[in-house]
Parts: C-alpha cells; sequence; structure tokens
C-alpha cells in the first residue's frame, strides 16, 4: 500500500498539503492526517478524492508514538511522502517564556519532527519525499523568538544533511523555509499581534503559495524551498557558507546506503 503521511494536518499548511497532494499525488492508496483534534481532520478527510486515514496523536507523547510505530509496523506501507509539518511558536522574550512554552516547541518541532522522521524512514524507497517544515526564522537568530527560531534552525540543518545522506538510496529532502504565512500559527504565536511588526505583515505569504511552492520544489528534488522574494534575498545572504561547506563535507556513496 502506498501512501502519504501529514503530521498538522488539522488546521494551516498541513491541512493545505493535504489539499493540494490529493489532487496531484499518483499511484498514492492512502493519505494519512496527523493531529489531535479529531474534529477538522475528519472533516478534510471526508473533502479528499484519495481514501483518508484520520490518526488523531499528540506527537510529543511517546506512548502515542510507539503505537504509530505498531500501526507502521502491522501495515507496512510504503510512504511516498512524509511531510512533517505539526508545528508551534511562542513569540516572547526568553526570560518570560514558561518552561511549558518551552517544552512544547522544542519536543514538538525538535523532537517529534525527528522521532516521526526516523520511525518513517524505514518504509521510504526511491522516489519516496520527505518534506520538513523549517521557516525562514532558521537562518538568523531572533530575539523574542529565540527557541523557535532556534528549533527551526535545527530543522534545516538537519534536513540538509539528511537530504545529502539519502541521495544514495533515491529519497529526497526539501526543507521548507517560509516567512509569516497567514494560518493560525500567528495568532497562536503571538498573544499581542501589536508585536507583529510592519514588515512581517508587508512579507506574509498566503497559504497555498507556500504549499505550491514547496511540492514543485520537491518534485524537482530541491533541499530548500523559499517562496517569496525577502526571505529569498534573507536565505541567499546567511547561506552561500553553508552551502559550500555541505559540498566538502559530502559522504562517499557506500556511506549514505543503509536502511
Ligand atoms: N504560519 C507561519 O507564519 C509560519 C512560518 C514559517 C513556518 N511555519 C511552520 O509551519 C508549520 C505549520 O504551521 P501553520 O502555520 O500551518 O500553523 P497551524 O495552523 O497552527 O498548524 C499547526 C499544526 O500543528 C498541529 N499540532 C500542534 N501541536 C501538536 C501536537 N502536540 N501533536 C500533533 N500535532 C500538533 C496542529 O494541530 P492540533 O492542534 O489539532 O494538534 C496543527 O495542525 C509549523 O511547523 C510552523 O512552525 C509557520
Amino acid at each position: 500500500m502506498n501512501i502519504a503521511i501529514i503530521t498538522g494536518a488539522s488546521s494551516g499548511m498541513g491541512k493545505e498539503f493535504a489539499v493540494q497532494l490529493d489532487k496531484s499525488l499518483g499511484k498514492t492508496d492512502e493519505i494519512w492526517l496527523l493531529a489531535r483534534s479529531r474534529e477538522p481532520l475528519e472533516k478534510l478527510a471526508d473533502s479528499l478524492r484519495i481514501k483518508a486515514r484520520v490518526i488523531v496523536i499528540d506527537l510529543t507523547d511517546e506512548t502515542a508514538l510507539k503505537q504509530f510505530e505498531e500501526v507502521l509496523a502491522i501495515q507496512n506501507p510504503k510512504i511516498t511522502v512524509l511531510v512533517n509539518c505539526a508545528g508551534v511558536g511562542s513569540h516572547k522574550f526568553f526570560a518570560r517564556q514558561s518552561k511549558e512554552e518551552i517544552d512544547a516547541m522544542i519536543q514538538l518541532n525538535i523532537t517529534a519532527l525527528t522521532r516521526m522522521t526516523m520511525l518513517c524512514l524505514p518504509y521510504m524507497k526511491s522516489g519516496s519525499k520527505l518534506i520538513q517544515v523549517s521557516s525562514g526564522a532558521a537562518f538568523v537568530p531572533q530575539s523574542a523568538f529565540a527557541v523557535y527560531a532556534a528549533s527551526k534552525a535545527y530543522v534545516y540543518s538537519l534536513s540538509r544533511a539528511l537530504g545529502q545522506e539519502l541521495k544514495g538510496r533515491g529519497i529526497t529532502v526539501t526543507a521548507v523555509c517560509p516567512g509569516p504565512v497567514n494560518t493560525p500559527f500567528l495568532t497562536r504565536a503571538y498573544e499581542d499581534m501589536s508585536g507583529f511588526g510592519a514588515l512581517k505583515k508587508l512579507t506574509m505569504a498566503k497559504t497555498a503559495c507556500v504549499v505550491k511552492k514547496a511540492l514543485d520544489d520537491c518534485k524537482t528534488g530541491k533541499s530548500v524551498s523559499i517562496c517569496g522574494l525577502p526571505v529569498k534575498i534573507l536565505y541567499l545572504s546567511t547561506q552561500s557558507i553553508q552551502n559550500v561547506m555541505l559540498k566538502c563535507f559530502r559522504p562517499q556513496p557506500k556511506a549514505s546506503c543503509h536502511n
């Protein structure tokens, strides 16, 4: 059975990935939609052309992840696309953030994304696509978004390195790095939207555009997907040295072929 898996599918970009993949996926039997909120997942599942499976899961819960691992072992699917989209952000100075807010970002954006990648990779074969939703915040440290930006830098760095490691297996990895996108994320991240600057408002992207660009870039095997000129400029000005370093330390083909 060929499946696509999307985390964070109940809202924003995850939901949009499901809608656009539903229209563009070829030989895929099911789309698995993961998040904690059952109702929006079921509504989305009903609207899709491809058969969808709703998996209500808190990705920060180790027991739930173990159960998901068992489901994969029983079903033994081929995962053609994995979109790790679930993520949270909290926009506040570090000293004002609670332990719970900081833990939530680290556990979901870093630990859960890494665990999902680990759990799914054995089921991905040549031609499979791994889409990791990072952020333009990955490119520069951000005051008042310190932990969030650092967590997205982790996603970006992991994705770029994994992309090199998985080349030998024919699996592409695309780090999606948008600037501000018009989703519920922003009202959840900002207690007070007055902290959301004029420049950010001006550069805000549409969810559908970011997702379309991500899927187009993943089809052509691009390692980084950036929608919009302002983030592209930020990326180009910060990443040239990293790109050179990555190419210098590319693993030998033998080291990249493991299951
Ligand atoms: N919007 C932006 O400006 C922006 C910019 C750059 C990058 N991003 C990144 O884009 C990704 C998607 O965000 P979005 O903008 O689409 O925000 P969103 O609408 O708030 O979606 C976040 C998704 O994550 C899920 N989620 C949250 N906690 C979870 C948990 N513990 N377990 C499982 N699922 C969980 C939510 O579903 P439930 O609440 O139902 O669990 C929801 O489906 C995130 O990784 C975010 O960091 C967003």
